[in-house]
């Protein structure tokens, strides 16, 4: 009798991974204890947090919080289905309906998370024969829905329009076309190029989509997104939106036409093969959409904060790239070094995360900090503080 002994097929991940121990970029999953605020505990130790996309602090909010502990009583903790079978409940309507008409469309519909909306979206709506013109730093679910979709994917350079235009003058008319960009850029923070890419959409038939993952919530009146801020409405054919980062909870939503909408309910995969939110999950965003309208003093809080730390970390002589946004990198180059500045910032009390290649380009790696409405002076004095400590210690600036 002989015996094999069995080799394991999935050595070569030990491989890569020990790679990436080498060039310093292993990363270990930090671990919350507590609640997602200013202030909190990561790992034992207790940090002024700018690493969460909780804008305006409302993961904590007691009317989010009431919400969902009252669904739960009333409704209990799983939907049970997809959408499509026996998973559509009154409360997910009801916030389709709030959301279309806080986004000033005809219709919404919601997904399990915004990279399920993105990625569900595009590849849905194109197949093989069309194209998508899409900005260089779009974010990943864009890009994987662009790559599910099998349609012929033109990257044009971060919002340059007018490269944008020549991809698209080298197009033939007859061929559908998606142009698309984030609202909000995420590792960035700069904002799209929304207002010249509609027009071009205009000039060459394209249909229109912007992701405004990072910027419902945050920009436009009571958070209505970069479309509201602009003063593009209807002129966006799908817009993204995600309730997992100023919303405080979990989620996507598409808005748009109620054709476009429909169409979503029959064909994007994610809606039809996972399941819906638990009630509690919608609830939450419910009361979230009645915080914004009713409580929108919270975003300008956001903007305050916001100032005053970007303009904090400029007078420290850190790179923070073109950041409009409550999103400020601070530009470190290589990724070891922004892998080190966080590792000590975050000794020092302050959590900031790394990021570095793949999510950004090699010589671009960063901390990416991100202020929120619920962040005091203080924490916000505390941070720069120990920026600027770390930052001369690491020779940065
Ligand atoms: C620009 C952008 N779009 C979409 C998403 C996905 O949103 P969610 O976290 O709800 O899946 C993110 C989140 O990282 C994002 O940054």
């Amino acid at each position: 009798m002989t015996t094999t002994v069995r080799r394991d097929p999935l050595a070569f991940l030990g491989t890569e991974l020990d790679a990436l121990r080498q060039q310093g970029l292993y990363r270990h999953l930090r671990i919350l204890e507590g609640e997602q605020r200013a202030t909190t505990t990561f790992d034992h130790r207790k940090v002024v947090n700018l690493s969460s996309n909780n804008y305006l602090g409302l993961t904590t909010h007691p009317r989010l919080r009431q919400a969902a502990l009252e669904a739960t009583r009333q409704f209990g903790v799983g939907s049970g289905s997809v959408r499509t079978i026996a998973g559509t409940m009154e409360i997910h309507m009801e916030l389709e309906r709030r959301l279309a008409e806080f986004k000033n469309t005809e219709a919404v519909v919601v997904f399990q998370s915004g990279f399920a909306a993105n990625a569900g979206t595009v590849a849905a709506v194109l197949s093989k024969d069309d194209v998508v013109i899409s900005d260089e730093l779009n974010h990943a679910s864009i890009i994987d829905g662009c790559r599910l979709s099998k349609a012929a994917i033109k990257v044009f350079p971060h919002k340059d329009a007018n490269a944008a235009r020549q991809v698209l003058k080298g197009l033939p008319a007859s061929q559908r076309k998606l142009l698309i960009t984030d609202g909000v850029f995420s590792m960035d923070g700069d904002v799209g190029a929304v207002p010249a890419l509609c027009n071009l959409a205009e000039e060459f038939g394209c249909i229109m989509m912007v992701d405004d993952a990072h910027a419902s919530g945050v920009f436009g009146k009571n958070g209505r997104g970069t479309i509201d801020h602009f003063n593009m409405h209807g002129r966006v054919d799908i817009q993204v939106g995600t309730l997992s980062k100023a919303i405080g909870a979990l989620g996507g939503y598409v808005a748009g036409s109620r054709t476009l909408i429909d169409f979503l309910y029959h064909r994007a995969r994610p809606f039809l093969f996972s399941t819906s939110h638990p009630p509690a999950v919608a609830a939450a965003c419910i009361a979230a959409l009645d915080v914004l309208m009713e409580e929108p003093a919270i975003i300008d809080r956001l903007w305050e904060n916001t100032r005053f730390f970007k303009s904090g970390l400029q007078a420290l002589g850190f790179n923070t790239g073109l950041s409009e946004s409550p999103i400020t990198p601070v530009i470190a180059g290589e990724g070891a070094l922004a892998m080190k500045l966080s590792d000590r910032l975050f000794e020092e009390g302050v959590f900031a995360q790394g990021i570095a290649y793949p999510t950004v380009a090699r010589d671009k790696a960063r901390v990416r900090t991100i202020v929120t409405a619920a962040h005091t002076r203080d924490e916000l004095q505390f941070a720069l503080d120990v920026f600027a400590k770390v930052g001369r210690e690491l020779g940065i600036v």
